[in-house]
């Protein structure tokens, strides 16, 4: 046992190139520091900056297009009106003003667009909020920016879902109504060189902002409101793409903060405050069988507060391709349900999910100075597949407590090493115990260390 402690103290000092050299580790790699461009100085096109820049920028407001921004009328023609003229124009603002609300439809902004153009939004944008007279044809989204290169969206204004009436008839709150979608606020899509910064998301009748089938796309200062009982409303989802940047941003939600799936690579989250919510999630992936790959994911510095899960990855039974990878680091947690979790068993359907033979293979994950309070005694838990093992589990410098009582590890075929100070203790990776899995208790260090 000493020799055992003896072995850990030598880990301990390790240096971080080892954990590199770990498989699926190389993934990281790609997505160094030199990927991660820094947050320049703007050229800001607020209205201040017009005068100067009036043989630049050409605004395109909707309010000249007959928009009312009573939050009663229908402004969706003139939106789209205004997008036309907005789209065909070289150095076009698309300008939302401040101090109104404009009640929009169901609606597709279309491109490709003339270059530079600018999504001004600095009034509030408001969806119809009752579910039965929402558009048939548009029954999974809202409000759609579709093959668009080189845009940005700025403004500081909102975005509102009005979402409450579609929360009230989810099958998760409502139990007598049948499981469907509903809409997700503000969805790019088949876009390239976007940049987000600066916009509101409030209350939305799922998921609040995704990005879809879209490569190069840069979000910061971002905030997302929903109450933390509201339904599916993900703060911000990424699905099918890739170089995506989201930095400097606040989720509060009733589901995911931010939630990673299928076909995403080089996803990077930089100073990312979460909570209330699910936490910051890779998947879930390999649902009704499919298959699902996610590579090199890096979380660097957030904190997680008053969530279900901190940092997670999840995959149901039957799905198959891989997820590789992955860092979390930097990361305090407060108050959080599961701190740390792999779960291979994910099921979110109203009937329970059977054990299947094949899985979503997980591996090269690594979590380094992760440190706060759990809220129960799984501080970390690594649920993987009994027929396709987690490989390349790395902690590295983390603590996590129970406010009163013992905090533990739970491993199901997870394979890995620790090093640094790890607690509660994670030996159990190193055992790999499948079928049911066994548990390592904050105490059993001590033990040892008796025996
Ligand atoms: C917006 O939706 C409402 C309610 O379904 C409908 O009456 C109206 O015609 C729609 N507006 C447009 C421009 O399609
Ligand atoms: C649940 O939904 C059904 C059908 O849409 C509706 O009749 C019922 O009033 C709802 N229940 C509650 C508690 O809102
Ligand atoms: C996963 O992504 C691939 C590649 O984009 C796509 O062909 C496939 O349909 C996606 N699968 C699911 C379940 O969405
Ligand atoms: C699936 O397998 C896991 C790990 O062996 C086990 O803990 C769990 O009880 C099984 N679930 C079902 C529904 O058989």
């Amino acid at each position: 046992m000493l020799l055992l402690f003896v072995i850990s103290k030598i880990r301990g000092e390790s240096s971080d190139s080892n954990v590199e050299a770990w498989e699926g580790g190389e993934g990281i790699e790609e997505i160094g520091e030199k990927w991660w461009v820094e947050e320049e100085e703007d050229d800001e096109i607020g209205i201040e900056m017009w005068g100067a820049e009036v043989s630049r920028k050409v605004p395109v407001n909707v309010n000249s297009f007959g928009a009312a921004g009573d939050g009663i009328a229908d402004d969706t023609q003139a939106f789209l009106d205004a997008w036309q003229k907005a789209c065909s124009l070289e150095n076009a603002v698309f300008l939302v003003p401040e101090g109104r609300r404009y009640k929009i439809n169901a609606t597709r902004f279309k491109g490709p667009c003339q270059d530079k153009l600018t999504i001004e939004i600095e009034g509030t944008i408001i969806a119809p909020e009752e579910p039965a007279l929402w558009d048939p044809k548009s029954p999974r989204n809202w409000l759609t920016f579709n093959k668009l290169t080189g845009v940005r969206f700025q403004g500081g204004g909102v975005i509102d879902g009005s979402g409450s009436k579609w929360w009230a008839a989810s099958c998760k709150i409502n139990k007598t109504n049948p499981c469907k979608g509903a809409p997700t606020a503000l969805t790019i899509d088949q876009c390239s060189g976007v940049r987000v910064k600066k916009l509101n998301f409030q209350y939305s009748q799922q998921i609040h902002f995704q990005i879809s089938r879209s490569d190069s796309v840069r979000i910061s200062g971002v905030r997302v409101t929903a109450p933390e009982d509201s339904p599916n409303t993900d703060g911000i989802h990424i699905t099918e793409s890739t170089n995506v940047a989201i930095q400097n941003v606040h989720i509060g939600t009733g589901d995911d903060c931010i939630s990673i799936v299928n076909a995403s690579s080089n996803i990077k989250m930089k100073n990312i405050k979460c909570g209330p919510g699910h936490g910051i999630s890779i998947g879930s992936l390999g649902k009704d069988n499919s298959i699902a790959v996610v590579t090199a994911i890096v979380l660097d510095t957030a904190i997680i507060s008053g969530t279900t899960n901190g940092v997670r990855i999840k995959t149901w039974q039957g799905g198959s391709g891989y997820c590789r990878g992955v860092r979390f680091q930097n990361v305090k947690m407060i108050d959080v349900k599961n701190p740390i979790i792999i779960d291979q068993f994910y099921c979110d359907s109203k009937t329970p999910c059977k054990n299947q033979t094949s899985a979503v293979k997980i591996s090269g994950v690594i979590f380094k100075n992760i440190c706060g309070t759990s809220k129960t005694p799984e501080a970390m838990k690594f649920a993987c597949s009994d027929t396709v093992p987690c490989s390349g589990i790395v902690l590295n410098n983390i603590n996590l407590e129970r406010e009163d009582g013992i905090a533990e590890t739970y491993c199901n075929c997870a394979m890995g090493i620790d090093y640094g100070v790890v607690k509660p203790p994670a030996d159990c990776l190193k055992s790999s115990a499948c079928g049911g899995g066994d548990k390592v208790e904050e105490n059993e260090e001590i033990l040892h260390t008796e025996l």
